[in-house]
């Protein structure tokens, strides 16, 4: 059997990833630590069964706490972060806090008790913003590699790639076996409503307005979920050490063009978007080049945009108490 523990696997892509894993892998089984933040909640693993799965309840910043959550562990796989940029621009500590010294301290008591692999798991915004492209355009298109340079523009992609420096200077420094990935924008089931799809879907069923930031022109790479935590699997599993792998959906979309998709999914008229005063500092465009991890780890995305969203607006339409409650 191997151990793998998950830290950040009560959250949105923490839950789904523990629950991927159980299901694809009889070998594994999971520790999960979780602070259990406003973003964390154990409903999201509520058909999750105990055989092959614990749960700790521990804050990643505590070396005592993460030093008992190893014991006997092979593999990290590290996904606890405070992430939503709206909240690092109203103060950024938690996010320094949780993003920076949580890391650090997770690669530093992962060392160690000599953990055989470590994934950190990042974001495409610590490469910055791309300049704007049309996403129906032909042509060329400007795509972030895993060579681009680290230009985070906003506190909250600041703050993860200060733990991504840490991240691959533990594997320069010690020789420890680390592996960074890099994902585009996810939705899915479990996502907190605070993001702009679960925020503008729970706010359709309610009959309430949907903000959209500045002219809802900004871009974004969207990638189902379970497309990310399949990426993640595989560079765990198959990845070199001290490599960078970037996951993007290929799927560019204005945020526009996503409002309009979920309200024609949901039957409701455009004249509920109410466009608001921008974010400051709203990454204009993101996109992901994936040609490395679908070369070295034979990976590619498997849920196109539609499909996958049209499932994500069906899934809160039935899971209204899961997200009220979530919420309150
Ligand atoms: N959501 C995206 O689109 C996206 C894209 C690329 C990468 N990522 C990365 O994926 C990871 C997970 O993102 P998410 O969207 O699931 O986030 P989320 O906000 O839904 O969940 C974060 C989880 O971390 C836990 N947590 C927070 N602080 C903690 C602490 N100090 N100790 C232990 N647990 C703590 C929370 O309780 C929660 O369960 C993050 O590292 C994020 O940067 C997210």
């Amino acid at each position: 059997m191997r151990r793998i523990l998950v830290t950040g696997g009560a959250g949105f892509i923490g839950s789904n990833l523990v629950r991927l894993l159980l299901a694809e892998r009889d070998d594994v089984e999971v520790v999960n630590l979780d602070l259990l933040t406003y973003a964390g909640n154990l409903a999201n693993l509520r058909d999750v069964g105990p055989s092959r799965y614990t749960f700790i309840h521990g804050d990643v910043c505590d070396a005592d706490v993460v030093r008992r959550a190893l014991v006997g562990v092979d593999a990290v796989m590290h996904l606890a972060a405070e992430t939503h940029v709206d909240r690092s621009i109203q103060g950024g500590a938690p996010f320094v806090r949780t993003n920076v010294l949580g890391t650090h301290t997770m690669l530093a008591t992962a060392l160690e008790v000599g953990v055989r692999r470590f994934l950190h798991c990042s974001t495409d915004e610590v490469y910055g913003e791309l300049p704007w492209q049309d996403p129906d355009a032909p042509g060329p298109r400007e795509r972030f590699t895993e060579e681009t340079p680290m230009d985070p523009r906003s506190p909250y992609s600041a703050s993860k790639a200060g733990s991504d420096h840490f991240a691959l200077a533990f594997h320069r420094t010690h020789g420890m076996d680390v592996v960074v990935t890099r994902c585009s924008n996810n939705y899915g089931p479990f996502q907190f409503p605070e993001k702009l799809i679960p925020l503008c879907v729970t706010n359709a069923l309610e009959d309430r307005p949907l903000p959209v930031y500045g002219d809802g022109l900004n871009v974004r790479d969207w990638i189902h979920v379970e497309d990310h935590c399949r990426g993640m699997i595989a560079a765990l599993e198959g990845g070199t050490a001290g490599r960078i792998y970037n996951f993007g959906g290929d799927a560019e979309r204005t945020n526009l063009q996503v409002v309009r998709r979920i309200l024609s999914a949901l039957e409701k008229g455009e004249d509920r978007i109410q466009f608001v005063r921008d974010r400051p500092g709203h990454d204009r465009r993101y996109a992901v080049d994936s040609a490395r991890a679908r070369a070295e780890l034979g990976w590619a995305p498997l849920v196109t945009f539609e499909q996958g969203l049209d499932e994500t607006v069906a899934w809160y339409d039935k899971n209204r108490e899961w997200w009220r409650a979530v919420r309150a």
